[in-house]
């Protein structure tokens, strides 16, 4: 059957679309295809991990856009132009707004890395989230990947996983442990769902 059309996209390192670019190689995602990986930033890292991986890629700047849904279409054109059926947003650091989430009910997927309903929403993303995690003084924290709509982490959730906070954990170290132990686990094992259950309303 054909495998359900991905579109990844990034701002920065790209460490999560590394992952889902193993995933589908190792076959943990096996009913989906990265098929195109779009940046908002020209020097995202992420940019060469497509590249390596022979995926396609394109950039567009919300500069170079008159307004932000200027900068929506031009990402939903690409998305059409490329027969897209599962967005992924993978450290994707720009709020889409009702114009788009609308047209993808229960096709967006995000990762963040704090367990939602807490240190989320407008404000929380990257770094800042581990920062405000640690000021609270939370023992316990971890990752969600949930779907997108037109509130900022607001959609039905998909998956969580845990990750304890350890004494004199900073950010940075905090980040990392939560992608090493959550996010980079619970994103591909999310959109292979997802992909399935796209491929098999397909049918
Ligand atoms: C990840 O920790 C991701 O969960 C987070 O940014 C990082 C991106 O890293 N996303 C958000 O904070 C979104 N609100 P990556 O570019 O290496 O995948």
């Amino acid at each position: 059957m054909e495998k359900t059309k991905i579109a990844v996209l990034v701002s920065g390192g790209g460490t999560n679309l590394q992952a889902l670019i193993d995933a589908e190689k190792s076959g943990v995602i096996g009913s989906g295809e990265i098929a195109l990986v779009i940046a908002n930033n020209a020097n995202a890292y992420a940019l060469e991990r497509a590249k390596n991986a022979g995926i396609k890629s394109a950039v567009v700047l919300k500069k170079e856009c008159a307004d932000q849904r200027e900068f929506e279409q031009k990402i939903i054109d690409l998305i059409e132009e490329n027969g897209v059926e599962l967005i992924v947003l993978a450290g994707f650091m720009s709020i889409l707004t009702e114009y788009f989430t609308s047209k993808y009910d229960h096709r967006i997927i995000n990762v963040h890395p704090s367990l939602i309903p807490s240190f989320c929403g407008k404000g929380f993303y990257g770094l800042k989230v581990h920062e405000s995690a640690l000021a609270y003084g939370v023992k316990v924290t971890g990752a969600t990947v949930h779907f997108v709509n037109e509130i900022p982490d607001g959609g039905e959730i998909i998956m969580q996983k845990a990750v304890e906070i350890q004494e004199g954990d900073t950010p940075e170290v905090l980040q990392k442990r939560i992608m090493e132990q959550a996010e980079w686990i619970i994103l591909p094992q999310s959109v292979e769902k997802i992909s399935k259950k796209i491929q098999s309303e397909r049918r």
